[in-house]
């Protein structure tokens, strides 16, 4: 089976986009089949690129983000991804708001997959400061791992 993931922020223009990179990045070092993206649950910055301290991290990290562009999640998206993996407790709740009848996705926090920050968020860096963003791609990355590692052992 291959697996879908949508991965969920606020604005999606800075967490759930790093998000996608790090988990193609790592889905392509593992060989795992994968259908990747994310969306915002807000609708501020659809069509936008990703923030450009986001970007900026991305490219210290060796990936370039810059034509992803945001997008607001749809209620279809509830039955065309097999997981819908949210930044933090806000958007999960939202997204458990917004789930259609029929809805088949497994929802989560990112962090839940990483063993001993089951139940953590990835913080807002929006109205922080740069070093904010190098604290996303440290947790992002390390969600990425997990959740790529455990798709694979599921996998077989
Ligand atoms: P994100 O960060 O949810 O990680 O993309 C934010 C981006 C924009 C806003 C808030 C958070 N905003 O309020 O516009």
């Amino acid at each position: 089976m291959t697996y879908s993931i949508l991965f969920v922020c606020l604005g999606n223009i800075c967490r759930s986009p790093l998000a996608e990179a790090a988990f193609r990045e790592e889905a392509r070092r593992l060989k795992l089949d994968a259908i990747v993206d994310s969306a915002g649950t807000g609708s501020w910055h659809v069509g936008s690129p990703p923030d450009a301290r986001a970007q900026a991290v991305a490219l210290r990290n060796g990936v370039d983000i810059s034509a992803l562009r945001g997008r607001q999640v749809k209620p279809a998206d509830f039955r065309r991804f097999t997981h819908l993996v949210a930044m933090d407790h806000d958007n999960l709740s939202t997204l458990r708001r917004l789930a259609p009848p029929g809805a088949t996705a497994e929802l989560s926090l990112l962090l839940d997959h990483v063993e001993g920050l089951e139940g953590q968020a990835v913080a807002d860096p929006y109205f922080g400061d740069d070093d904010g963003f190098d604290l996303t791609w440290a947790d992002v990355t390390a969600g990425a791992r997990a959740l790529a590692a455990e798709l694979r052992r599921l996998r077989g």
